[in-house]
């Protein structure tokens, strides 16, 4: 049936489960979900793709090494596309601890476990992609891109784990032979993204009337990258990237958090307006700006772009009216993460395979 078996980690968060859906929806590979299910982790994002025979979840802890070897052993893998982290900066300031176990010690984990299955079955074509962040690269000042041979430096305690698990898969490559592939990839938007981050932190709070936080001044710029292009770009990298390379990921679309906020609460005032006829962007406040925080990313993607054929298909403009309009026709998946809901769907609604 498959000419493939994938272990994506991660697979029940924003950009996992878009992964799981595409992989599902547009390939003939089976995918084994393996995700432990944090505050982050949501299966009702996997609903449109759950029921496959094609799927598998199992609620486990990249960094349990008995649980991962097990898995390695019951599925013969051809790949693990790597995703599974606390991704959250200012989380990661107020406290680093799960960040460290996950990002550091859980990757340090995943590569032994799959160097040992390496060791103990052929596997000539198999591939690790470790998905990454360009916030390993440090800030930007108004000029330059980042690209695969930028230094690292990074800022938070979020992205000084993502650098740390980068420069592990670095050495299992040297050292071991280990055939990895790393991305780093600029800021995701997009459905299904969990409602702490900038974007879907701000469309809800205009739904509910309440203050849009803009840190500082607004003016520091990221790189947007709708999901779905991301994820399209990590399948091409597992299909046809190649062993010990790094490839960086990007939007070519920055905007200043301002200018992002601003374009939220137009489409909103089209999409959605307000009963008083006033604009959402009277909700727009300034909060104390975030410790350490990054100025500028953008990505030079032309690597990815000459050598394997990819680019984002989105602009910003589409990606944004997309997303909000997303937002706006699934109120429900939001309503039952901020009531916690979605928590308790496994025991209701999902048998384990
Ligand atoms: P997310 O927080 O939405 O999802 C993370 C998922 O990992 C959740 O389902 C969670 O349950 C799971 N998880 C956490 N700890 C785990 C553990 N110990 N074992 C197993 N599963 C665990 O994150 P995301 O935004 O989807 O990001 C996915 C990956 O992409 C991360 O590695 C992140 O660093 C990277 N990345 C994210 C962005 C972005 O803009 N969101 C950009 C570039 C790179
Ligand atoms: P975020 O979505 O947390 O992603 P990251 O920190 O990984 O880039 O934040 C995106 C930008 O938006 C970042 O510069 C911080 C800023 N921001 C706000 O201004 N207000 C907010 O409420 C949040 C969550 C972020």
């Amino acid at each position: 049936m498959s000419d493939k078996l994938l272990f994506v980690t991660g697979g029940a968060g924003f950009i996992g489960s878009a992964l799981v859906r595409l992989i599902i929806q547009e390939t003939n590979y089976q995918v084994v979900n393996i995700d432990k299910l944090t505050y982050a982790g949501n299966l009702e994002s996997l609903a449109l793709v759950s029921q496959s025979p094609r799927y598998f979840f199992h609620q486990v802890d990249i960094a349990d090494k008995l649980a991962i070897t097990d898995l390695f052993n019951q599925y013969n893998p051809d790949g693990v596309i790597h995703l599974a982290a606390e991704s959250h900066v200012d989380r990661s300031i107020v406290n680093a601890a799960d960040f460290i176990q996950t990002n550091i010690v859980g990757t340090y984990n995943l590569l032994e476990c799959t160097r040992a299955y390496l060791a103990r079955k052929s596997k000539p074509d198999f591939k690790f992609i470790h998905v990454s962040t360009d916030e390993v690269f440090g800030s930007l000042t108004d000029e330059g891109y980042f690209n695969e041979t930028t230094s690292y430096d990074p800022s938070s305690p979020y992205s000084a784990s993502k650098a740390s698990s980068d420069l592990l898969v670095r050495a299992w490559q040297r050292t071991y032979n280990f055939p990895a592939i790393t991305t780093n990839c600029t800021n995701n938007y997009g459905p299904y993204h969990f409602p702490e981050k900038l974007i879907p932190l701000v469309i809800n709070n205009a739904l509910q009337n309440k203050p849009l936080p803009v840190y500082g001044k607004g003016n520091q710029i990221r790189d947007w990258l709708y999901v779905e292009d991301h994820v399209r770009g990590l399948l091409t990298v597992y299909q046809s990237g190649q062993v010990g390379q790094a490839y960086c990921v990007g939007g070519k679309s920055e905007r200043t958090n301002l200018e992002v906020v601003e374009s939220i609460c137009d489409i909103l005032d089209e999409l959605k307006p307000r009963l008083d006829g006033s604009s959402y962007r009277q909700l727009i406040t300034f909060v104390k700006d975030r410790d350490g925080h990054d100025y500028r990313y953008a990505m030079d993607i032309s690597k990815l772009q000459s050598q394997l054929g990819w680019q984002p298909l989105e602009t910003f403009t589409s990606g944004i009216k997309k997303t909000v309009a997303w937002f706006l026709a699934n109120q429900q998946w939001v309503a039952h993460v901020q009531s916690g809901e979605y928590q308790s769907w496994v025991a209701q609604n999902y048998t384990h395979r």
